[in-house]
């Protein structure tokens, strides 16, 4: 992370500048609910893989900012939009928009998110880079909907989670790589090996996300632990859980992914298996293995400082508790 900020901390802090302006709405709760979440500290991710994706490609003029910006807008959308999905009450360490707002202004606040990411991508001018962007939306919203239908759905397989972590997180790092490709204006095989590395980046970060869902302390991780089983997500240590326990476990499994409220004692026992059976170790076992195969797809690039931060970005993603 730190390479990366050394090249692109400049940057990044214009991205905060930019989205703040485009932020701007006559509607006083949209500026508040907006900055409230943009202002609550995320990691800027996608922000700074499109940034260093476009340095990489060479290109150094004036679109990278605000299309980074375009980026965390459209993450953040999403988030608004997931919160209220999943329930979620903490976000970033904070109250959730729609816990201090409520769900109808999380919603539509994460719809003028949406709608104005368009314009603003509209603004920048490349008909490849809004195909590139509103498609991942699209798949976002597909993996969302995935996802939901395989709520409590014990017999999910991985390749089919795969499937809904590849659409609904690693499509937008994915893309945010492939932008900054475009904006480089670099060959076809580069801008292929940009998009993949974003993708293969995003299903590892997603599977590390899954992760401290189970491992994380609530004050690093700034969302609740447990979250994601009390949901009835049967994510990927639960999934490889579920291949090799007992039937009895299996049983006292489904019981708490039935259960809307799930105890502390609830999720110590579920937890316990996940560690039992190899769970935590087989998913970073897994994520490591994207990583790698992330890793292989810069080969196409030159040695560089900013190829090296790339890398570095990579290996965070699997070392990150937060
Ligand atoms: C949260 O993404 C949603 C997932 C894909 C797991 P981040 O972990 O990048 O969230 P912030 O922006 O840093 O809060
Ligand atoms: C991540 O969803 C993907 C999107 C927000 C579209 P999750 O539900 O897995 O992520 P967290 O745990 O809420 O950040
Ligand atoms: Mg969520
Ligand atoms: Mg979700």
């Amino acid at each position: 992370m730190q390479a990366a900020l050394t090249i692109i901390g400049e940057d990044l802090k214009l991205v905060e500048l930019q989205f703040r302006k485009d932020l701007q709405s006559d509607v006083p709760l949209i500026r508040k609910v907006g900055e409230y979440v943009l202002s609550s500290g995320g990691k800027r991710v996608r922000p700074a893989l499109l940034l260093l994706a476009a340095r990489l490609c060479g290109y150094t003029a004036d679109k990278a900012v605000p299309l980074a910006s375009v980026i965390e807008f459209i993450h953040t959308a999403t988030l608004l939009h997931d919160d209220v999905v999943d329930s979620a009450t903490l976000r970033r360490g904070l109250a959730s928009a729609n816990t201090l707002w409520g769900n109808e202004a999380s919603v539509l606040v994460g719809d003028f998110l949406f709608s104005k990411s368009f314009s603003l991508m509209v603004g920048v001018g490349s008909l490849d880079i809004l195909r590139i962007l509103s498609d991942a939306t699209t798949v976002i919203a597909e993996g969302e909907v995935m996802q939901l239908l395989c709520t409590g759905e014990l017999e999910l397989s991985e390749d089919k989670y795969i499937e809904v972590v590849r659409s609904k997180t690693a499509i937008l790092m994915s893309a945010a790589c492939e932008a900054g490709a475009i904006l480089g204006a670099v060959a076809q095989d580069k801008q292929q090996a940009l998009a993949e590395f974003g993708m293969d980046l995003g299903i590892a970060f997603q599977l590390m996300d899954d992760i401290l869902d189970y491992t994380a302390t609530e004050e690093e991780f700034g969302k609740c632990i447990g979250h994601d089983l009390e949901e009835g997500k049967i994510t990927m240590p639960l999934i490889h859980t579920l291949r090799h326990c007992t039937d009895s476990e299996r049983e006292i499994i489904a019981a708490v992914v039935e259960q809307d409220e799930m105890s502390l004692e609830d999720f110590r026992a579920v937890s316990g298996l996940v560690k039992q059976y190899g769970g935590i170790a087989y998913t970073v076992d897994a994520a490591r293995t994207y990583i790698d195969s992330c890793k292989s797809h810069l080969g196409l690039f030159a040695p560089s400082p900013v190829r090296d931060a790339l890398l570095g970005l990579s290996d965070y993603v699997v070392t990150r508790n937060k």
